[in-house]
């Protein structure tokens, strides 16, 4: 499938409700294959739709932009754009969550939901975005090609699933 094919669309926070099984299913499987997302193993089904119905309430206080890629109508992946940062840092945003499922990648989705994520941020009145990713991981590859600049590595930072210690890249990019 093309990455042409894929809509890109803003979810409202009843919109998160509506797709909150598919969502929960997309950040399951994230830490199924290994991903450092904030979470351990093991970790269910159910512990990711609580994961979402938090995000949802963030995202009805404006809190946190949620967007999502649909590939034929089924949602494949989503990425959030973080906006409740302290009062002096107003024009800043941090992008977190970037997840798509194993049977979807290497189609330019998550290229599409970054771009998505960068144009809103952009309409929010943004113009400098930070977020971090594991070290040399797929993610970061990404982000060194959509133009995001690299700050330095964090040993140790986080831990994937398993509990092993991953280190850390912190990027940043203007709008
Ligand atoms: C990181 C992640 C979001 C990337 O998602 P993705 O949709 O596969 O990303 P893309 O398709 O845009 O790019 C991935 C690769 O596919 C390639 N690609 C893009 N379109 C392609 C196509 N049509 N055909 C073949 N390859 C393609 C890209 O060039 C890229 O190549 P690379 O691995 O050599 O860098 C995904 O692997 C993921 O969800 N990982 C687990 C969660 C995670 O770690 N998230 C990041 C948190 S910071």
């Amino acid at each position: 499938m093309a990455a042409d094919e894929i809509e890109i669309r803003r979810l409202t926070s009843a919109d998160v409700h509506e797709q909150l099984a598919a969502l929960a299913s997309v950040l399951e499987d994230c830490v199924a294959g290994g991903a450092s997302v904030s979470y351990l193993a093991p970790f269910s089904h159910e512990d990711a739709r609580s994961v979402f119905e938090g995000f949802a309430a963030e995202v009805e206080q404006g809190r946190r932009l949620l967007l999502a890629a649909f590939a034929d109508g089924d949602l494949v992946g989503t990425v959030q754009v973080i906006l409740a940062l302290p009062p002096n840092q107003p024009h800043r945003a941090e992008i977190a969550k970037l997840l798509v499922h194993r049977s979807a990648r290497k189609r330019g989705i998550a290229q599409l939901l970054m771009e998505g994520a960068e144009a809103e941020a952009r309409a929010e009145g943004k113009t400098l975005l930070v977020l971090d990713a594991v070290t040399g991981g797929d993610a970061a590859r990404l982000y060194e090609r959509l133009g995001w600049t690299t700050v330095g590595v964090i040993p140790g930072y986080a831990l994937y699933p398993d509990g092993r210690p991953c280190d850390t890249t912190i990027f940043w990019k203007t709008l």
